[in-house]
């Protein structure tokens, strides 16, 4: 027994010691792609054993599952976005409504809705919500008894995308993305500059060149790789989905990656929990991608399942710019797709979105939830900024001031009233846009 073991020991020495040396390093370097597997592996049974809620991923037009946690941008099938999917029933039965005013005000006091898993430190810039502000001055002005804003300027970065980028950030660096890559009319590349750097991963931003003045030197300052195009945000998803591979990019684009959207979700948490749990009869969101719009009807949604709202939905409208309206053009005409606007042009650059891929899912709530779509001009946008600014005390960015316009429309055309409950969304701060303002 002995004898023949030393023998076929002996054979696989001989074997080993015939062997010449490349094929001795092919096996090495089999091996250290076994061990790699083998560590990502580890890593993802780990994230999948500390998980929390979220049990996968789901195609938001064909339904395809697809694993959470690992690096994944659109559905493989069809190629649109995709949505995390929770276990709410349990996540109901460890976070209670009440429990949420015990918690630290952070974005993270949703960790259960989001998901990033449990013991894994985000990736933070202190991200405390925003104030629900009433507007008596400007609402009586244009005759609504309880109109309020919801002051999305007062968030790191001053805009709402830090609430998007806080939580896609944090799941990039956690699965394992170094290089994050992102088109940007403005704000969404100052956030991801801000969080990669607070990550320590690499930022690559496209920006339209005519983006402004304060975005452009907000990511410079963060350092962040920018590159300004000649051309729309289009043009900028473009080149990075053209370089993505060789270059080892993350696509970062919004709705492309499913966790800017869970983010954005808190907007509508946060907001219900201003209210008492009572949402508003309607809200008016200034559309470009539409990912804060589409995140608060998730948030609805999930909320409802949770037990913590009843089914009432508020009235969700669209404000885009007359320069660029492909939501409203869609909306009107009865579409289910927008078409891509043409000659996409407007000062508020949030809105300069000519193509939307999530423009589906957009009209889907617009219609479902019986609101609309309205678009104003630049002149008027710039103008109530002003009125805003002195009746209310605050600086809106054009994107947010454009929603304020849109109030006086809506309500001579009957479609809101004047006792309703209106939320406006100022998504960030008008100094960021001094380019729009002659001094
Ligand atoms: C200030 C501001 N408002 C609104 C938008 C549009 O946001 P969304 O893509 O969620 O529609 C943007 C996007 O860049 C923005 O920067
Ligand atoms: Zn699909």
């Amino acid at each position: 027994m002995a004898d023949t073991m030393a023998g076929a020991l002996k054979r696989q020495l001989d074997s080993w010691l015939r062997m010449n040396r490349p094929q001795i390093s092919q096996i090495v370097a089999a091996w250290e792609i076994k061990k790699q597997q083998i560590c990502v592996n580890l890593r993802n049974l780990r994230t999948i054993l500390l998980s929390m809620f979220v049990t996968h991923l789901e195609c938001s037009a064909c339904h395809l599952r697809h694993d959470w946690s690992r690096l994944q941008n659109l559905c493989t099938a069809c190629q649109k976005p995709l949505f995390a999917i929770y276990d709410l029933a349990a996540a109901s039965r460890r976070l209670r409504r009440e429990t949420l005013a015990t918690r630290k005000k952070s974005l993270w006091r949703y960790r259960e809705v989001l998901p990033l898993p449990e013991g894994v430190e985000p990736v933070s810039l202190g991200e405390r919500g925003t104030p629900l502000l009433r507007a008596a001055r400007f609402g009586g002005a244009v005759g609504l008894s309880q109109l309020w804003i919801k002051d999305e300027s007062q968030n790191p970065t001053q805009s709402f995308k830090a609430r998007g980028m806080a939580v896609a950030v944090s799941m990039a660096k956690h699965l394992g993305a170094t290089k994050l890559a992102v088109p940007s009319a403005g704000n969404a590349g100052g956030a991801l500059a801000a969080y990669a750097a607070r990550a320590g991963l690499e930022a690559h931003i496209f920006m339209p060149r005519d983006t402004p003045r304060a975005n452009i030197i907000e990511c410079c300052e963060l350092g962040a790789h920018l590159t300004l195009i000649d051309g729309l945000i289009t043009d900028c998803g473009a080149e990075i989905a053209k370089r993505k591979r060789a270059e080892g990019w993350f696509d970062m684009s919004t709705l492309k990656e499913p966790y800017r959207v869970e983010g954005k979700k808190t907007l509508g948490y946060e907001l219900a929990e201003q209210l008492d749990w009572r949402l508003p009869d309607v809200i008016l969101y200034p559309t470009g991608g539409g990912t804060g719009l589409i995140g608060m009807w998730k948030a609805f949604d999930e909320m409802e399942e949770l037990g913590w709202i009843g089914k009432k939905r508020p009235r969700m409208f669209s404000v885009q710019a007359t320069g660029c309206a492909p939501i409203v053009r869609a909306f009107e005409n009865g579409d289910s797709t927008a078409a891509e606007f043409p000659g996409a042009h407007t000062c508020a650059s949030g809105l300069r979105v000519p193509k939307a891929i999530g423009d589906f899912l957009i009209l889907n709530i617009l219609r479902q939830s019986n609101g609309g779509a309205v678009a104003v001009d630049d002149e008027e946008m710039i103008r109530v900024t002003r009125k805003v600014g002195l009746s209310e005390g605050l600086f809106v960015s054009p994107e947010g001031a454009a929603c304020f316009a849109a109030l006086k429309s809506l309500g001579s055309a009957g479609k809101i009233a004047s006792d309703e409950c209106v939320v406006v969304f100022n998504t960030g701060a008008g100094i960021k846009y001094l380019d729009c303002y002659e001094t």
